[in-house]
């Protein structure tokens, strides 16, 4: 395990911000992170994944620790499912790719997103159709303070959009060494989510399978996010947000076009990257702080942006949308 001091962060966020961490150690064993976090107890901890959905707007004072655990085993199956359990330093879309070349089906749709399998509960990551909450079945980690592995169900993790108890209540508590995924032996097809029917469609297929249902979700991916290796970024920064039906209907009036989806009898959901297209922020660049011009809902980083930058750039979008729409947008990135 090797520890170094006043270390750069930049090739390890996605944003691609120059940042210091004032310790880092990257752990591949549970002995080694008991080590490290025995060699600094008083330092402020940030737990480090792929670095995918963080903005960094400083140096970090502290201890950042890599989770570099790794290792894919199933270790259970019965008529329906296996049970697959995944170290928490694996790469997330590895991982995918790992499933469909063993036929467990339920993560394909989740094809091409950033980071490890450790964060992937933190958010309960979710894409075309399928959160993680669908495949999960449990998982082990390490609470920091009482020095003990706990073991979490589907509920005990409070899954929801864009949620999990480890953003809320638990927040900071808990390092994820693992998850154990419960992976169906015949596939059950998510293809109802926006552009996927029409992407199937255009690549004439002879017959529907998991591997065309990535190959479909990473050609629409590709084709409107950026590529953190050339543009930095974190995926969506926003939340699409959850207003009551009534308000909805209420901003119909005003604005026919705006997309919205019912979540319950008295919710809808509302796509950020409409909001922030119809305020006039598609595009807009300030220095090399900018709103990428083939999604909405992504801010990037041109360069040489401060994390300072991107943030200041997320106020001004947030309170113009809020002057305009009455709605407040919360940012799904986490802000250190
Ligand atoms: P990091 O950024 O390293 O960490 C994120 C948070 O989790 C931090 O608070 C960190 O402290 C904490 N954390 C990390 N690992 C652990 C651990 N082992 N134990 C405890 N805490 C931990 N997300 C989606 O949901 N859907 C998408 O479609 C999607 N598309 C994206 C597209 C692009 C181009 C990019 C750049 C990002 C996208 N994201 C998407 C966001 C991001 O990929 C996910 O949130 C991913 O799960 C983050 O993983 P990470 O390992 O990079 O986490
Ligand atoms: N839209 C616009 N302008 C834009 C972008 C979007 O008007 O510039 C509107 C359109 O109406 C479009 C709708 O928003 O139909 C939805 O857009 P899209 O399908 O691209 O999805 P999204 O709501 O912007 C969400 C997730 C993504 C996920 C995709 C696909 C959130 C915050 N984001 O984006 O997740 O990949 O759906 O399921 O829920 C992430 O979390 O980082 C992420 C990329």
């Amino acid at each position: 395990m090797k520890t170094s001091s006043q270390f750069s962060l930049r090739p390890y966020n996605t944003f691609g911000i120059e940042a210091k961490a004032r310790h880092f150690i990257a752990f591949s064993s549970l002995e080694q992170l008991q080590e490290a976090l025995e060699a600094y107890p008083r330092e402020p901890l940030l737990i480090l994944g792929g670095g995918s959905n963080i903005l960094l707007t400083g140096d970090f004072n502290g201890l950042v620790i890599k989770n570099e655990l790794k290792g894919i085993e199933l270790v259970r199956e019965d008529a329906g499912y296996y049970y697959v359990r995944t170290q928490a330093g694996e790469n997330w879309h590895g991982f995918v790719q790992y499933c469909i070349q063993h036929q467990y089906a339920g993560v394909e749709n989740l094809s091409l997103i950033p980071g490890n399998v450790g964060a992937s509960p933190m958010q309960n990551i979710g894409a075309y159709g399928v959160e993680i909450k669908d495949v999960f079945h449990e998982l082990e980690a390490w609470h920091i303070h009482e020095k003990k592995r706990y073991r979490f169900s589907v509920a005990d993790c409070c899954f929801g959009y864009r949620e999990s108890v480890f953003k809320k209540s638990l927040k900071g508590q808990f390092i994820i060494l693992n998850v154990t995924f419960r992976l169906n032996k015949q596939p059950v097809f998510h293809t109802s989510y926006g552009a996927m029917e029409n992407e199937l469609e255009k690549m004439q297929l002879k017959e529907l399978s998991i591997q065309a249902i990535s190959e479909a979700v990473i050609r629409i991916r590709s084709s409107k996010l950026p590529d953190p290796a050339a543009i930095g970024n974190a995926g969506s920064f926003f939340k699409n947000p959850v207003i009551p039906s009534e308000q909805y209907k209420h901003l119909l009036q005003q604005y026919p076009q705006m997309p919205g989806f019912a979540m319950d009898g008295s919710h809808t959901k509302i796509p950020a990257g409409w909001l922030i297209e119809n305020t006039g922020w598609k595009g807009y660049r300030e220095g090399d702080a900018g709103c990428y011009p083939k999604q909405a809902l992504v801010l990037v980083n041109y360069g040489q942006a401060t994390g300072h930058d991107i943030f200041h750039l997320s106020e001004k979008i947030i309170s113009s949308i809020r002057e305009k729409f009455g709605i407040t947008l919360e940012r799904e990135v986490n802000v250190i």
